[in-house]
């Protein structure tokens, strides 16, 4: 389900070697226009919403993660913004107390894949397909009429190993499963293996992520978004 506790002391150094462009994830956010809130489903250690907090200090933001050690570190980094509350949350079981104008995942709980011109895929942390009905079921009931849903886009993932920032070799294996794929993430210091991280992800055609997100009140928006770094979903009545 989605756990990265393996990962979680190396994910700030690997992220920001150029895994991700927090820059342009929050100067795609911020062009979705003023909000009243946002909430981040899986906010990991929190890269985004330190950048958000800081174009838009008076914003209220929440951010949940479902694994602990990522929240711990975004606890520590975003304690200087007020505005920020964290839970510790898987959203399969989500329990807030508001609803929200705007929320979005960019390689969080679910995300789509783009290659090209073939159709987008989605993908989700969450294998099992009963707990993404209900994922998506309690995202539904915290979201607040008209609010909008955007999930990140990203390319198409293959192996490869690359230097990062620190001097050590981050390496990725996508293995092909009956219901999506697995991924194996590793971070070695010479010889010296000092994470490797295993994730079962599940994947839904366009048509068929569309329909099981419209079945919870999720309608695609088919519109471009400038910056290419989310689809957009609004939340309607089922
Ligand atoms: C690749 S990280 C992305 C973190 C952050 N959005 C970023 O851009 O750096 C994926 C995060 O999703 C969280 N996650 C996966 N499944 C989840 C679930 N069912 N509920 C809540 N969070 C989940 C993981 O714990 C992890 O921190």
């Amino acid at each position: 389900m989605g756990d990265y506790t393996n990962m979680s002391g190396y994910y700030d150094v690997i992220m920001t070697s150029g895994y991700y462009d927090y820059k342009k994830i929050v100067d795609s956010l911020t062009s979705h226009g003023p909000q009243l809130n946002v909430l981040e489903i899986g906010c990991g250690t929190g890269l985004i919403l330190e950048e958000l907090a800081k174009r838009q200090p008076s914003l209220p933001i929440t951010g949940i993660d479902l694994t602990g050690p990522m929240l711990s570190i975004a606890q520590k980094r975003l304690a200087p913004f007020s505005t920020i509350s964290l839970s510790q949350q898987n959203i399969c079981e989500l329990t807030l107390d508001m609803q929200h104008e705007l929320a979005f995942s960019y390689g969080g709980v679910w995300y789509f894949v783009m290659d090209g011109d073939k159709e987008p895929f989605m993908v989700s942390h969450i294998a099992d397909e009963q707990a993404n009905r209900l994922g998506f079921e309690r995202l539904s009931a915290h979201m607040a009429p008209g609010g909008t849903l955007l999930l990140g886009i990203q390319g198409p993932h293959h192996d490869y190993e690359t230097t990062i920032s620190n001097g050590m070799v981050y390496s990725q294996k996508i293995d092909p499963t009956p219901i999506g794929f697995t991924k194996h993430y590793y971070l070695k210091d010479g010889a010296q293996t000092v994470m490797d991280q295993t994730v079962h992800y599940r994947t839904y055609t366009f048509a068929e992520a569309k329909a099981l997100m419209r079945s919870f009140g999720f309608e695609y928006v088919n519109e471009p978004d400038a910056h290419k770094m989310f689809l957009q979903f609004r939340k309607v009545s089922v």
